[in-house]
């Protein structure tokens, strides 16, 4: 079988962009592959984070990847900063990897900006980490939204440089291909259609996280931006909110393209917006319910969190020797 490999920061609360645009991907392709998911802790403090929430917020990124329909007889879950070997691949592979293609990630100059003068050398060595983690478990496939595409075109450009310079005509580390849905890769904002829906937007209602109770669910879907044009359609530059908003519903309902886009063509907001509603709340009843009891089994959690982490160490551990082996480091003691 050939082997995924993904994650998601612990920095807040997922939404409906991280999860129809990556986790859905995860969970429907799983049987097919052999999976490895992590929670991308170290990620989560390039930029400034709290010490006192990313313990539980680990845990409950764990706890919905198990909600969200990620199956152990297929996937391994595990915690990033338990396997040390992703902190020390990283190191190895910040030394081959140019400065400037990390200057050049758009992710980087967009965080950055935001950040202003405190931008830790972290953000900007953030996809070298995030190589380390998928060529660690020697991935074929990176299941990611849209925004990660530039991240893994990197890995491979640093995985071809290593394996040029240091490879002596073996290939040491594998080239992974991202694997992006067609629908959802890009779930935008509900309160600006032409911006992605984003944690770090200050706005709480410009989301629907996965753990919003059915009554603020509503309120977001009844604030959200619209226009004023009757007859919802599809794919028009000019209404982006209402591409989104009938991608939302079609992912959700589980229906084609082709039947939303006949059942909303002559339907105004009035009547759409109660139908999203409806949808979105019956779609994240089950997740919702099941990370509840997730939750509240902590042994549980932990025991999935140890397993995990064995068998992620075992896989990166091979891979992180054989890297040292071919960057030439004294290994016999
Ligand atoms: P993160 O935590 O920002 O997002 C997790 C996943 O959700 C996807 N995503 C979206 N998809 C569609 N529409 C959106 N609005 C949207 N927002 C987020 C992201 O593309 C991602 O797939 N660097 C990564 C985490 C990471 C990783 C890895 C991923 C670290 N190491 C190795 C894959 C493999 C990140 O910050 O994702």
């Amino acid at each position: 079988k050939q082997r995924v490999l993904s994650g998601v920061q612990p920095t807040g609360n997922l939404h409906l962009g991280n999860y129809l645009g990556a986790i859905r991907n995860w969970v429907e392709g799983q049987s097919q592959y052999d999976n490895f998911f992590c929670v991308v802790d170290l990620h989560a403090i390039t930029v400034p984070h709290n010490p006192k929430t990313l313990a539980a917020d680990t845990l409950n990124i764990a706890a919905l990847y198990l909600a969200c329909g990620i199956d152990l007889e297929h996937s391994t879950i595990f915690v990033q900063s338990h396997v040390s070997a992703h902190s020390e691949l990283a190191w190895l592979l910040n030394c081959i990897t140019p400065l400037n293609w990390l200057q050049d990630m758009i992710q980087f100059k967009e965080k950055a900006v935001k950040q202003g003068q405190n931008v830790g050398v972290g953000l900007l060595d953030y996809p070298v980490l995030m190589a380390a983690d998928i060529l660690l478990y020697n991935a074929d496939k990176v299941p990611v939204g849209e925004d990660q595409k530039q991240h893994i075109e990197l890995t491979r450009d640093i995985v071809d440089r290593f394996n040029h310079q240091f490879g002596q005509g073996q290939v040491v580390l594998k080239s992974p291909d991202p694997l992006i849905l067609a629908a959802g890769a890009r779930v935008m904002s509900l309160t600006d259609g032409t911006k992605k829906m984003s944690k770090s937007d200050p706005s709480d209602l410009s989301r629907i996280n996965l753990l919003d109770p059915p009554d603020l669910i509503q309120t977001k879907i009844k604030k959200c931006k619209t226009d004023p044009v009757k007859g919802l359609i599809f794919g028009d530059p000019a209404r982006p909110e209402c591409n989104n908003l009938l991608t939302l519903y079609q992912l959700m309902s589980g229906q084609t393209k082709e039947a939303v886009a006949a059942e909303c063509a002559e339907m105004g907001w009035g009547q759409f917006k109660p139908l999203l509603t409806e949808t979105a709340i019956a779609h994240l009843k089950p997740i919702q319910d099941k990370y509840h009891e997730i939750i509240n089994d902590q042994g549980y959690l932990e025991s999935v969190l140890r397993d995990g982490k064995e068998k992620a160490a075992a896989i990166a551990n091979q891979t992180l020797l054989k890297t040292k082996q071919a960057l030439g480091f004294s290994l016999s003691l």
